[in-house]
């Protein structure tokens, strides 16, 4: 991915990791369009940085996500990238049924919601000169907080599909990144204030670095991701799945 000059959807880009990134790649001299459920917070988003676009989409609505992304494609005709940034995170307590709720709505936010983004604007990128679709899983993909059960499932579940994405869209001028952040500072969970995760800016520092610094890797990975990241590999797994666990 250039880092300039592109046109960019993030996909649930009204607070937190989305916004961010969506303010330092306006910033770094793309065109961005945000995203998410809540007008008001688009509505002053765009007032408050000129130049930046929005639409108002819920990746959950299959429909929406049709219609929304084909309207957002006669605007933009020249949409190059494609961030699937959507997401939500909430504790389930697998004793009772009643965590079911939780764990559907999960599943169609950032597994589906994922999964139709790409549906619906792969044919256009892969005719595009160059184009990326940049999912977004997370540290928990690898190892899981038992708290949330769905959440890692659906993260996981991200991961996987990115790496068939991208073995599939070899054949086109489409790359296929995946972020891959690590506890973070924002409302997901109400982590904004916890000593434990990373300050957003200084996650974001660390991700512009690496998407300034030419050919991106496959999974763009922060320092601080790397020990849940490559706990496995590094026959660290239980230890980890303990720590996570609170044990
Ligand atoms: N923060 C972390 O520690 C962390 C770690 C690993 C991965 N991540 C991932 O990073 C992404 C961003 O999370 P965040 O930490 O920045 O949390 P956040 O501040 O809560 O942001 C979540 C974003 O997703 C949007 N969203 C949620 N449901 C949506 C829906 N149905 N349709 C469209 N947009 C929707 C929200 O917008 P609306 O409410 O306006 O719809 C919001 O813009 C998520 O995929 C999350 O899983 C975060």
């Amino acid at each position: 991915m250039n880092a300039t000059g592109n046109t960019v959807l993030v996909a649930g880009a009204t607070s937190g990791i989305g916004l961010g990134l969506a303010l330092r790649l306006h910033a770094a001299g793309n065109r961005v369009i945000v995203s998410g459920r809540r007008e008001d917070r688009l509505k002053q988003i765009v007032s408050e940085h000129p130049g930046i676009e929005s639409v108002v989409l819920d990746v959950t609505d299959p429909a929406a996500v049709r219609d929304v992304t084909a309207q957002l494609l006669q605007r933009f005709p020249d949409l190059d990238v494609l961030v699937t940034m959507a997401g939500m995170m909430l504790p389930e307590d697998l004793h009772h049924a009643d965590f079911l709720a939780v764990a559907e709505a999960t599943v169609a936010t950032n597994l589906l919601g994922t999964i139709r983004l790409v549906a619906a604007l792969t044919e256009h990128l892969a005719g595009r000169p160059r184009a990326t679709i940049m999912t977004v899983s997370s540290g928990l993909a690898f190892v899981p907080l038992p708290i949330a059960p769905t959440y890692n499932a659906t993260k996981a579940a991200v991961h996987s599909f990115t790496e068939s994405l991208r073995v599939q869209l070899a054949d086109t001028r489409v790359e296929v990144l995946e972020l891959v952040p690590p506890a973070v500072r924002t409302a997901l969970m109400g982590q904004e204030d916890s000593a434990t995760a990373m300050p957003l800016d200084t996650f974001l520092d660390e991700v512009m670095s690496i998407l300034g610094a030419g050919r991106q890797p496959d999974e763009i990975l922060v320092k601080a991701v790397e020990p849940v990241r490559f706990a496995e590999a590094r026959g660290e797994y239980s230890t980890m799945l303990r720590l996570l666990s609170g044990r």
